[in-house]
């Protein structure tokens, strides 16, 4: 894929994780702002759009095969790797970052007020997760794999309390926008996941910890949002 300053980051996002983590590195948003052109996004995260692309465009050349594979598999392997890669990982970070988070806090949370604040944070996120994740596994992908077997003529899929996908898929995107912002937030507090000079091993833990959860989330509701989303639209879109 060639970029231009004009192409949209989501796309940029879509073609491979090397491009992805450069737009992570600097700040830019793919998930939620993920329709905003890159000369638009550079803009909005004070970056240089120029030297983005470069990056970007000396990435492509070493770019590794299979990583476009979700914009054609089959939806149920797309559903069935979220739950398994991303939602299993939220569910194991959660319990071990809170318990690292409270441990510091008792700690050192007297000499370092921006704890108290972080593990606040954290703890809301881990609550919207984890019911988000549960309407995702009991509600809305298994009416995705649904779809998509009514579409493949298996079998016929009765009509949703819902009404359209897209109805819980909205909700969904507005859930992903407060975890992200949450996110925002804690990295606003912990000075871009920074340990102090004095931290502790632990306190570098948890910041490493905190980063590679927004990481994990962006990559998540990059595939929901940008992938798995549009794409079960489009599909009960073509059976009507
Ligand atoms: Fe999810
Ligand atoms: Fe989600």
């Amino acid at each position: 894929m060639t970029f231009n300053t004009e192409t949209k980051v989501n796309e940029i996002a879509l073609s491979n994780r090397g491009a992805r983590h450069i737009l992570e590195d600097a700040g830019i948003d793919y998930c939620c702002g993920g329709g905003k052109s890159l000369q638009d996004a550079c803009l909005h995260a004070n970056v240089p759009a120029e030297e983005i692309l470069r990056r970007l465009r000396q990435n492509s050349e070493r770019v590794m095969p299979g990583e476009t594979r979700w914009i054609s598999a089959p939806l149920a392997d797309l559903t069935k790797h979220i739950r398994e890669r991303h939602h299993q990982y939220v569910r194991d970070a959660i319990p071990r970052l809170r318990a690292l988070l409270a441990k510091i806090r008792e700690k050192h949370g007297s000499n370092h007020t921006e704890l108290g604040a972080i593990e606040k944070l954290f703890g809301d996120v881990a609550r919207e997760m984890l019911m988000h994740m549960q309407k995702e596994e009991q509600i809305l992908f298994p009416f995705i794999d649904a779809l998509e077997r009514a579409a493949e003529g298996d079998e016929a899929v009765e009509p949703p309390f819902f009404q359209t996908v897209r109805n819980p898929i909205c909700s969904m995107m507005k859930e992903h926008d407060s975890a992200g912002e949450l996110m925002h937030q804690i990295r606003a507090v912990s000075g871009g996941y920074k340990a102090p000079a004095d931290a502790c091993t632990s306190y570098q833990a948890a910041c490493q910890g905190l980063e590679e959860f927004e990481k994990d989330l962006n990559l998540h509701v990059h595939l929901e949002n940008n992938i798995l989303f549009p794409r079960a639209v489009d599909m009960e879109a073509a059976m009507v």
